[in-house]
C-alpha cells in the first residue's frame, strides 16, 4: 500500500529481538488512500532506514513489524510497533509444530506411555500440586517445541512482565489487567497508572474484614435488631460464577464449615422470577443482608434482580431498612448511591479487574467472607498468590500454568480438538467448570488478533464437565468411543469428608479415586479388537466394544481441598486461559462478544414495553421475531392487570 508516515523526531530506539517493542509519535504524510483512522494495517520497518516508515494494509511480509494503529483525525499521534510476524501461525515455530503433528498423529499414547523417561519428564509439581500430562499425545520434541513457541515467536515471557507490570494489556479498553494485585502481599508493589494499587486493594480487604465480622458477630444487626444470618449475593457471569464455585469447594471443607454454621449464602443471578422465588423461599427479610454485586451497576439482570430484592426488603420492613440490608460491590460508586444504597456500605474495586477474574477482589472476598469470616478467605487468597509467584518465576518447562496453556494450544490448534473437558473427581468442585466456562470462553472465544486482524486458525476451546463419577455415567460415553475430547482430570488425595464402612474393601474416597486413577488409562490405551477375542467376545459384538484409545487427558492432584488450594486451582486456571490468549495473541480480557445480544434485547424490551402499555403492534423485527413476539404478547402473563408490583408467591 502506498502510505507513508513521517517521524517527528529521529526514533531513540531501533527495534530488535531484545527490544521488540517501540512507540514513536508521528505525522502522517497526505495520503488520499489512508484507510480507516480505526483500521489495522500492518507496517515494515527498515533497520537502515530509520526515518521512514512505510504502511501496509494486510501485509504478509516477513520478519516485519505490525501494530494497531489508532491515528487521531488529524493524523497524528503515536505508533505503537511491535517487532513480531503478523500472526502467530506465520512464525516457523508455528509451522514446525504444525509439522510435528503430523508424526504425532501417527504415534499411539500406548507407545507414548510405554517410554518411563518420556513419562517422568513430563510431570510437575509445584507447593503440593502435581500435574502429570504424560497421557497427552506429544513427547518431549513437542514440549521442546511449545517451549520455543512460547519464548521466540509469542514473547511469552515478555507478556507475563506486561501484565504483572501493569501495562494496559487490555488494549481495546485501555486497562492493565492486574487481579493478581488483588492477592498480593500488603507489602507489595504493583503499579496501574503510576500509582501503587495495593494499598488501595488492602484497604477494601480491611473494610471487609471489619464489616463481616461485625455482621457475623451480631454487632450490625438488621432494621428490627436482629442479627444478619443469611446473604443473598445478586450478581451475573463474574459477579456470580466465581464466587459460586468458591462457595461450594468451602461449603464441606471442615474448617470453613465450622465457621459458617448457622449461616447460609445464596446467589440470584437469573433475571428468571424463578430464580427470585427460589433464592427468597425460606428467607426472612428481617435477618437477610443482600449484596448486589455488579463491576459496572448496570447489568440488566443484576439491577433488576437488585430493584426485585430491594421491593422484597422494603414492602417487608419499611424504605428505611435498605441502609441496613443492602449492600454493593462495584467499580461504579456513583450508581451505587444512585441506587440508594448508602456509600459507606459499598466496596469498591477497579477497572483493572475483569469480571471474570474478580473473584479475588471484593465481589468474592465480600460473600464469602461474610458466610466463613475473613481469616479463611485469607488463606483462600494466600493460595492464588502462591500460583501467582510460581507463575512469574518459575522457568516454562516446570510451570504448571504455562505448561497447561502450551498443551491447550497444542490440542486445539494443531491437533484440532475443539473442546475440553474439566473433569473434578470432586463433588466440593461441581461449580468449577461453569466458572472455568465463562473465565476460558468469555476470554479466548476471540475472532481477531489483538491487532484486529482475523484470525485463520481457531482460538479457545468449548469448556464443559461435571464433577466424576456422575459424568462417566452421562457423557464418557462419548468421551470414550465418540469424538476426542481432551480431558483435565482433577483429584484431592485427602477427602473433606472421609466415610469408610466396616468390611467395605476401600473407603468411599478411595472408591472415588479408583475412578480418577482409571478413567485416563482407559483413554489412552483402549481396548484393541485382539484383546475382545482373547476374551471371546461375540464377533458381531466386537466392533461395538472396541476403544480407540489415544485420548488425551491430564491429571491434576491436589493434596486436599482446603480455602488454601482453591485458590491455588483458581490461580492456575486464570493463568492458563491467559498464556492460552497470549501464545494466540489475542486479547483474553475483553468480552465484545456479549455486546450485541444485549442491544438487541433493549430493542425487544422497548416493543414489550410498547405493546404491553399502549398495544402497539410488533414492528421493526423480521417475520420470525414479529411473529413469535406477538403470539408471546396475546398469551396471559399471570400477573394483576392493574400493574401493581407483584413479587413471586412462594
Ligand atoms: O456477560 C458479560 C459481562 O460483562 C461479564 O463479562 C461480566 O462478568 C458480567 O457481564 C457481569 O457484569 P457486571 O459485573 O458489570 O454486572
Amino acid at each position: 500500500m502506498n502510505v507513508f508516515c513521517a517521524l517527528k523526531s529521529p526514533p531513540t530506539s531501533i527495534l530488535s529481538p531484545q527490544n521488540p517493542r517501540i512507540s514513536l509519535p508521528f505525522s502522517l504524510l497526505p495520503s488520499p488512500s489512508w484507510p480507516n483512522p480505526r483500521d489495522t494495517v500492518a507496517i515494515g520497518v527498515s533497520w537502515e532506514r530509520n526515518y521512514g516508515i512505510a504502511a501496509y494494509r494486510d501485509s504478509k511480509l516477513p520478519f516485519f513489524s505490525f501494530f494497531r494503529s489508532s491515528p487521531t483525525r488529524n493524523h497524528r499521534g503515536r505508533l505503537q510497533i511491535v517487532m513480531s510476524p503478523v500472526l502467530i501461525c506465520d512464525a516457523v515455530e508455528w509451522q514446525d509444530l504444525k509439522k510435528h503433528a503430523e508424526e504425532i498423529k501417527r504415534t499411539h499414547l500406548r507407545d507414548l506411555m510405554g517410554d518411563v523417561d518420556r513419562c517422568k519428564l513430563m510431570t510437575a509439581e509445584y507447593d503440593g500440586i502435581i500435574l502429570d500430562y504424560s497421557r497427552q499425545c506429544a513427547d518431549q520434541e513437542t514440549l521442546e517445541k511449545l517451549l520455543k513457541l512460547a519464548e521466540q515467536a509469542a514473547h511469552l515471557k515478555e507478556k507475563i512482565n506486561r501484565m504483572y507490570n501493569g501495562e494496559h494489556i487490555n488494549s481495546t479498553e485501555d486497562r492493565s489487567v492486574l487481579h493478581i494485585a488483588l492477592r498480593a502481599a500488603r507489602d507489595s508493589v504493583i503499579h496501574s497508572d503510576g500509582r501503587n494499587v495495593v494499598p488501595d486493594v488492602w484497604n477494601v480487604i480491611e473494610k471487609i474484614n471489619n464489616f463481616s465480622e461485625r455482621v457475623r458477630s451480631g454487632s450490625w444487626v438488621g432494621a428490627t435488631g436482629k442479627t444478619l444470618k443469611d446473604v443473598v449475593a445478586v450478581g451475573i457471569g463474574g459477579s456470580f460464577l466465581g464466587p459460586l464455585f468458591v462457595h461450594t469447594a468451602l461449603q464441606t471443607d471442615p474448617e470453613a464449615a465450622e465457621f459458617a454454621k448457622g449461616r447460609q449464602l445464596r446467589f440470584l443471578a437469573n433475571v428468571d422470577p424463578v430464580d427470585v422465588a427460589r433464592n427468597i423461599t425460606g428467607l426472612n427479610p428481617e435477618t437477610t443482608l443482600v449484596v448486589v454485586v455488579s463491576k459496572t451497576f448496570t447489568t440488566a439482570e443484576t439491577m433488576l434482580n437488585a430493584r426485585t430484592l430491594r421491593e422484597w426488603i422494603s414492602d417487608a420492613l419499611g424504605q428505611q431498612a435498605i441502609a441496613k440490608h443492602m449492600v454493593a460491590v462495584s467499580t461504579n460508586l456513583k450508581l451505587v448511591e444512585e441506587f440508594g444504597i448508602d456509600p459507606n456500605n459499598a466496596f469498591a474495586f477497579w477497572d483493572w479487574v475483569g469480571g471474570r477474574y474478580s473473584v479475588c477482589s471484593a465481589v468474592g472476598v465480600l460473600p464469602l467472607s461474610l458466610q466463613y469470616g475473613f481469616p479463611v478467605i485469607e488463606k483462600f487468597l494466600d493460595g492464588a498468590r502462591s500460583i501467582d509467584k510460581h507463575f512469574y518465576s518459575a522457568s516454562f518447562d516446570k510451570n504448571i500454568p504455562v505448561l497447561l496453556g502450551l498443551l491447550s494450544v497444542w490440542n486445539v490448534s494443531f491437533l484440532g480438538f475443539p473442546a475440553r473437558a474439566i473433569l473434578p473427581y470432586s463433588q466440593a468442585l461441581e461449580k468449577f467448570a461453569p466458572h472455568i466456562q465463562q473465565l476460558s470462553m468469555e476470554s479466548n472465544g476471540k475472532g481477531v488478533s489483538i491487532d484486529g486482524i482475523p484470525l485463520p486458525f481457531e482460538t479457545g476451546e468449548i469448556d464443559f464437565g461435571e464433577p466424576g463419577t456422575n459424568g462417566q455415567h452421562s457423557f464418557y460415553q462419548l468421551i470414550h468411543q465418540g469424538r476426542v475430547i481432551p480431558c483435565d482430570f482433577i483429584g484431592v488425595v485427602k477427602s473433606q469428608r472421609p466415610v469408610y464402612l466396616k468390611g467395605e474393601i476401600v473407603s468411599n474416597h478411595d472408591e472415588l479415586m479408583s475412578n480418577f486413577f482409571a478413567q485416563p488409562d482407559a483413554l489412552a490405551y483402549g481396548k484393541s479388537p485382539e484383546q475382545l477375542q482373547s476374551e471371546n467376545v461375540g464377533s458381531h459384538l466386537i466392533p461395538h466394544k472396541t476403544f480407540s484409545g489415544n485420548r488425551p487427558s491430564l491429571s491434576l492432584l491436589l493434596p486436599s481441598l482446603s480455602a488454601y488450594n482453591v485458590g491455588q486451582l483458581l490461580a492456575i486456571y486464570e493463568h492458563r486461559i491467559a498464556v492460552e490468549g497470549f501464545i494466540w495473541d489475542i486479547n483474553s480480557f475483553d468480552q465484545w462478544g456479549v455486546e450485541l445480544g444485549k442491544s438487541l434485547a433493549s430493542q425487544v424490551r422497548k416493543q414489550l414495553n410498547l405493546s404491553r402499555t399502549s398495544g402497539k403492534p410488533v414492528e421493526g423485527f423480521n417475520f420470525s421475531t414479529t411473529s413469535l413476539l406477538s403470539i408471546y404478547l396475546q398469551a396471559d402473563t399471570g400477573l394483576p392487570p392493574d400493574n401493581s408490583t407483584t413479587l413471586p408467591k412462594l
